[in-house]
């Protein structure tokens, strides 16, 4: 659908018309690789990647990033003891954006932020079974027995045996260090299989979601905002 770009850009909260009127003259909005000359050009976002100072521009405000959390950060919106994934965040929409599922306060890597409901909603329901790949270091010798029990499911206390999980040994010594896909995000789970089977986790990493894996480059507490191929991956799954 065309839209006049100074409305796409109010619209998408970048600022008031005549705010957007000043930028396009200053120059600091782009159309694909091009510098935008005018508010009245039409364009269609879906095809159109809109930047304002480099920084891409979404339909309706919705902004989404890729960050590696950091040890000691609890993954919620608010917390009345720790400090949040959010508060690590520096955005105007900040106050809308919540972490798109959990991870353990103790566990760093790959986590989505975003103020679309419907993508989050999309990626965390249960029925989709989107795999999930972290890297661990466990206290032990994990086996080709552990590697077994994990592709047959756990029992970790609940009703159900977990989903079958994918359980590689990268090394196996008194610390093993492997990499474990699960299809489900029950609460602690990974740590919950590997108690299952007697084994300790000292270090959790997620490292992809779906067909979204993290930035090697973002150090923990890093973030950025996820490229349109990225979000393209993740609406994949
Ligand atoms: N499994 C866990 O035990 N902890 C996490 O943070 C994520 C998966």
């Amino acid at each position: 659908m065309l839209i006049r770009l100074d409305k796409f850009l109010a619209d998408a909260k970048v600022g008031s018309r005549s705010e957007v009127k000043e930028y396009i003259k200053k120059g600091r909005i782009q159309l694909n690789e091009e510098t935008a000359q005018r508010g009245e050009v039409k364009i269609d976002p879906e095809i159109t990647q809109v930047f304002f100072d480099g920084t891409q521009v979404y339909k309706k405000g919705f902004v989404y990033y890729m960050m590696n959390k950091p040890k000691g950060v609890v993954s919620a919106t608010t917390d009345n003891v720790s400090e949040t994934v959010i508060s690590l965040i520096e955005d105007k929409y900040r106050d809308e954006l919540f972490p798109v599922g959990r991870l353990d306060k103790d566990t760093e890597g790959l986590l989505i932020l975003t103020n679309d409901g419907a993508l989050a909603h999309s990626l965390l329901s249960p029925k989709k079974h989107v795999d999930k790949t972290y890297y661990a270091l466990v206290r032990g010798f994990v086996t080709e027995q552990d590697v077994s029990e994990f592709c047959e499911g756990l029992d970790i206390g609940e009703k159900k045996l977990t989903m079958p999980a994918d359980l590689r040994i990268l090394k196996s010594g008194e610390i093993s260090e492997v990499e474990v896909v699960i299809r489900e995000g029950k609460f602690h789970q990974i740590k919950r299989m590997f108690q299952a089977v007697s084994k300790e986790v000292i270090y959790l990493k997620r490292i992809s979601m779906g067909k979204l894996t993290l930035d090697e480059k973002l150090q923990p507490g890093e973030y950025r905002h996820l490229t349109k191929e990225e979000l393209a991956l993740l609406r994949e799954k």
